[in-house]
């Protein structure tokens, strides 16, 4: 089972980006132990990350061929890419939509998602637990597909 992970803009700054919100874990060693996590559970992790919205888009329409599932954290794309929601749509790649923080407890504009319609559900607040918690939906739904 292959899984695209998708981070979107400023995630390449975790670890120094705001930390009281969005913890001191950078990226790298977020997609490191995701991908340990992932083999344990036998699923192939492939991480990206990109501040680009077009590049986002692309490599959703790439899953199609590649991957079996997708775990996007668009950061502000979320709350009004509807490129990126349109993009979830145009594929048969079941997306799950991830933030680190608690949307919903924070600035107005960040309650809303666009992309929630155009996913499985949605995974918040967690810290980098977010993440891992769409890896075991992902592991669950395999589970119950075999
Ligand atoms: C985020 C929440 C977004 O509102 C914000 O713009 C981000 C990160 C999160 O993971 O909590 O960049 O998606």
């Amino acid at each position: 089972i292959e899984v695209l992970v998708l981070h979107g803009p400023n995630l390449n700054m975790l670890g120094k980006r705001e930390p009281g919100i969005y913890g001191r874990m950078t990226l790298e060693e977020m997609n490191a132990r995701l991908k340990e996590v992932g083999k344990m559970w036998g699923l192939k992790v492939h991480a990206f990350q990109s501040n680009s919205e077009g590049e986002i888009v692309e490599y959703i329409h790439q899953a199609d061929e590649r991957y079996d599932y997708i775990l996007l954290n668009a950061g502000a794309y979320t709350h009004y890419s509807y490129a990126i929601h349109d993009a979830l749509r145009a594929v048969d790649v079941p997306a799950i939509e991830i933030h680190l923080s608690n949307i919903h407890a924070r600035e107005p504009f960040r309650r809303m998602s666009v992309l929630a319609p155009a996913v499985i559900g949605q995974i918040a607040g967690f810290g980098y637990d977010s993440y891992e918690l769409g890896l075991y939906a992902i592991k669950k739904a395999v589970e119950r597909k075999v």
